[in-house]
């Protein structure tokens, strides 16, 4: 038992962290000792009543938990990161992080350079949020009083943050796919008064990818700003296995003026490692601000002077930084082949629920992202449905995700009553290699779960 249990989280890796730790204590050996600070009575009992707190979650590590968008940190990432918080560097002015405002740079210009950008300004952020604020802020740093203009699957934040911004901001509607209508962008593009366009190059609930070369051509046609939201499905330029057609999107993906894509979704880091971009350096412009506390250490730039939050994890880059070395961002390597399991993944269940009566289905995956539901007479029946075999898988250790969306994204078969406007189906984000062989069992426990909601029809 000791051994099964042994296996299921790595421990394997922690002594290469206490190697590391006297390799890092060594470049301060000239110090006077000052004495370790002190475990304490309470440790021990304090992180074991922490281990037993923590018990109390999903298995976000193991490849049953296919639900939401959650990918366990590379070993590597967690090793670096965690070694880095014996020093806890602060990313705001070198004099605070020195080592890690170097290794975020570094690394920063690698995730720049994946998308064919040499010359560019860009940081890492707490998320995708703070970035996409950052990009919204520039946007309306240049155009104060051009409206932000997204799609209805965008995430929620861009409304939220246009408003925090006071900026106007409006949907424009998808196609049957998720994806942004150019028809409806351009339509709302003759009315005038657009400032940016946000292109989500990977949707939240679907995976999604904006028709990037279609917006490109309308840019050129009525000029505005093009920014990108690859929060999610930035990453994924570099797999093999895409759709000409996604293929054509990214393409083109370096036309665009500024890039997030969120190192803690698909780069392998954990929370919170966010990175916004600008195609133009001289952008920076706008961030310029005074400070009397810091930069004057010298004259090299200070993170901090380029970057609305002020105190940033160090150790967030520390672990971005060892990642990519370990796995360098390039078509071909390990990396991508990772992500190309990841896809494959996503196509395998496709098709075995395309193929299987019992479920609807909507369009293929453009990246690893599937949505479904079961088969019933009206919708509202489905969602029920969908609800319940949601609740099943849970019980037999399937942890899937629901999600409500537009019944034009799913074929109905025919009969098929389309009483509600949206559809909960079940949504699977198949985010780890791993997932590539578990479709098999992930395949049996859903049969499973769904059995019990909807029993074989006799005969
Ligand atoms: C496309 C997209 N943009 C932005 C975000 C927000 O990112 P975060 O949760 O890191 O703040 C998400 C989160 O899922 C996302 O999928």
């Amino acid at each position: 038992m000791d051994n099964l249990t042994s296996s299921i989280l790595d421990k394997e890796s922690l002594p290469l962290l206490r190697e590391a730790l006297e390799r890092l204590e060594a470049g301060f050996a000239g110090l006077p000792p000052a004495g370790a600070a002190p475990a304490g009575p309470g440790l021990e009992r304090v992180l074991l009543q922490v281990a037993e707190r923590l018990q109390d979650n999903y298995p976000y590590f193991h490849p049953l938990y296919a639900g939401q968008m959650l990918k366990p940190p590379h070993p590597v990432a967690r090793l670096a990161a965690m070694l880095a918080i014996w020093l806890n560097p602060n990313n705001h002015a070198l004099d605070g992080g020195r080592a890690s405002s170097h290794m975020e740079k570094e690394a920063v210009a690698e995730i720049a350079a994946m998308f064919g950008w040499q010359a560019h300004l860009g940081h890492l952020t707490s998320g995708g949020t703070m970035a996409n604020l950052e990009a919204l802020w520039m946007a309306g740093c240049l155009n104060p009083a051009g409206a932000i203009v997204a799609s209805t699957q965008a995430h929620y934040t861009h409304s939220r943050l246009s408003a925090l911004l006071r900026l106007p901001f409006e949907a424009i509607a998808c196609d049957r796919r998720g994806r942004m209508d150019p028809l409806a962008l351009q339509g709302r593009l003759d009315q005038g008064g657009v400032g940016t366009v946000v292109a989500t190059i990977g949707t939240t609930a679907t995976g999604s990818i904006d028709p990037l070369p279609e917006l490109l051509a309308l840019r050129d046609q009525y000029g505005f700003r093009l920014h990108a939201d690859a929060a999610y499905g930035g990453y994924f330029r570099l797999a093999s296995n895409l759709t000409a057609e996604t293929r054509r999107a990214y393409e083109r993906l370096p036309e665009v003026d500024s890039i997030v894509v969120d190192p803690h979704k698909h780069g392998l880091q954990p929370y919170g490692c966010g990175c916004v971009l600008f195609k133009d350096p001289s952008l920076g412009r706008f961030y310029k601000h005074d400070s009397p506390y810091t930069y004057f250490s010298s004259n090299e730039l200070h993170l901090g002077e380029i970057s609305l939050e002020c105190s940033r994890a160090g150790a967030a880059a520390v672990g971005l930084w060892a990642t990519q070395q370990l796995l360098p961002l390039a078509a071909g390597g390990e990396f991508a082949r990772g992500l190309e399991s990841s896809r494959a993944a996503a196509l395998d269940l496709f098709a075995r629920l395309n193929g299987d009566e019992r479920f609807v289905t909507a369009f293929a995956p453009e990246l690893d992202i599937v949505v479904w539901a079961p088969r019933a007479a009206r919708v509202s029946e489905a969602s029920d449905m969908a609800r319940r075999i949601f609740v099943e898988a849970e019980q037999r250790q399937l942890y899937l995700a629901l999600a409500n969306l537009p019944v034009a994204f799913f074929d109905l078969p025919a009969g098929m009553q389309a009483d509600r406007d949206t559809l909960t189906c079940l949504r699977s984000v198949l985010m780890k290699p791993e997932h590539q062989a578990w479709v098999g069992t992930i395949w049996e426990i859903l049969g499973q779960a769904t059995q019990t909601v909807m029993p074989p029809r006799d005969g």
